[in-house]
This record gives structure tokens, sequence and C-alpha cells, in this order.
């Protein structure tokens, strides 16, 4: 379902993510209602009061489509994969829901300005930042923007290895799980095990043809492969 709704909008030539699209939204009402609770309080404004709190409702009837295209955008970039900074935004995103509702439900009850409404803004305001943050850390990982491995390439093959390979194969260290650990393994001059030079050529005849214990894995699709390949460059 989700698929045929990037396809169709890739035939009419739209092929990026839709979160980053709309997320401006929430993101900018969430400021704004902060910035205009603060000068409604610095010029005791209720003018201002209602002006912060109709920048929370638009901003919480911004949160709902940018949440549900940037669960669309995790299925289809990141094949759904639970890395830290998706699971830190889903748990971000559910805050920011309370935060709002109840600054909305709060400030209908709170005919003036009060500290406590300044604070809830503020809570608000936090909650998004941190949401951009680990949007940033998603796109951009540890990495800069121009390195040479797509993070969507690799994530999704983070994906293709939990469900494949991860049973044998730990990532964060070199020791031995059932087959040898994988860290930095594109960084290594030879294979381990093998003893084969570490090339892309020489991964692809380690999935087809492994050397002694390993199952094969023919059946993995060439696209498979590019994303374990992009993944496995990044360990
Ligand atoms: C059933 C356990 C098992 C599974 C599943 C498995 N491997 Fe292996 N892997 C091994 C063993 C054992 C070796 C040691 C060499 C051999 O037996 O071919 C190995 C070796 C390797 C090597 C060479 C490492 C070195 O330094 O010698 C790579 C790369 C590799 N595996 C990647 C993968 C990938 C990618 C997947 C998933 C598509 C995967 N493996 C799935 C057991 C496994």
């Amino acid at each position: 379902m989700i698929e045929s709704f990037y396809q169709i909008l890739a035939k009419i030539g739209y092929t990026h993510p839709l979160h980053p699209a709309v997320t401006h939204l929430p993101v900018g009402m969430v400021i704004g209602a902060f910035l205009f609770a603060l000068v409604a309080l610095l010029f005791r404004s209720m003018t201002l009061i209602h002006t912060a709190r109709h920048c929370a409702v638009l901003g919480l009837i911004g949160l709902l489509p940018t949440a549900g295209l940037g669960f669309m955008d995790w299925q289809h970039y990141y094949g759904g994969s639970m890395l830290f900074p998706i699971k830190a935004k889903l748990v971000l995103a559910g805050v920011l829901l309370v935060f709002l509702l109840f600054t909305v439900i709060f400030g209908a009850s709170r005919k003036t300005y009060s500290m406590s409404l300044l604070a809830l803004y503020f809570l608000c305001l936090l909650t998004v930042v941190g949401l951009g943050y680990f949007g940033g850390e998603l796109v951009y990982g540890k990495k800069s923007p121009v390195d040479e491995v797509p993070a969507g390439l690799a994530a999704k093959g983070a994906a293709v290895f939990e469900q494949n390979c991860s049973v044998c194969h730990f990532t964060d260290s070199t020791q031995t799980k059932i087959g040898p650990g994988l860290k930095e393994v594109f960084k290594r001059d030879k294979f381990q095990v093998s003893g084969l030079k570490v090339s892309e050529e020489n991964f692809r005849k380690q999935l087809n043809t492994p050397f002694s214990k390993m199952p094969p894995f023919g059946h993995l699709s060439e696209e498979q492969v590019e994303r374990l390949t992009a993944y496995l460059k990044t360990l």
C-alpha cells in the first residue's frame, strides 16, 4: 500500500521523502507559539496569548499528517528498521502530542498569561528541537552529508542484515558469534577467515559461495546486496 503510494508520486516526478516537506508546519507553529507566549507575558498582552494558543492548535493539527508521513517515509526509506534516532523520534512525537494537547486544553481554561503556561510552551519547544536533532542524526548520522554512502541505503541494509545475518555476526565488535564480528569489515585488508582481499567483489563471493561454514545467500536480490554492502561500509 505504502510502496504503491510512493510509486504513484515517482510517476508524477516526486521522488523525495514526504516528512521534511510538512514538518515545518508543526515545528514552526510550536516555535511561534512559544515566542508569542513569551512576548505576551513580557508585555501583558491578551491578544498575543490568543495568538500563541492558535499557533499551538495549528501545530497540533499539523502534527498528525507530519507523524503519519514520517511513519511512511520510515517504512519506505528505512524498511521500518528500529534505529535509535527513529525510536527517539517516535517517543518525542508522542511526548509532543501530549504536551500540545495539554497546552491547548490548559490554555483554554486560562484566560490570562502565566508562567506555567509559558513553561508548557517551552516544553513543546524543547520537544521539537529534540525531534529536529534526531531527524538530522537519522539523515546525516555521524557523517557529513557528502559521505559516499547514502544514509537511507545503509539503513535499508541494516534491515536486510537484521533479518539474514545478525544471528551469526556482531556488527559492533570483531569477536566471533558464529561467524566473525564485522565491525570495520570494509576497512580491513583481508577477510578474517577466508583470507581473501576485502573488496565488494569478494564480499559477493562470500555471499554466493561462502568459504566454509556460512550458508550461501545467492537468493538475495541485487538490490538487497547493494543495501547490505552500503550498510557494512558504515560499520
Ligand atoms: C549461520 C551463520 C551465518 C549467517 C546467517 C551469516 N554468516 Fe557470514 N559468516 C559465517 C561464518 C561461519 C563465516 C566464516 C567464513 C565462512 O565460513 O565462510 C562468515 C563469514 C562472513 C564474512 C567474511 C568475514 C571475514 O572476516 O572472514 C562476511 C563479510 C559475512 N560472513 C557476511 C555475512 C552477511 C552479510 C550475512 C547475511 C546476508 C551473513 N554473513 C550471514 C556465518 C554466518
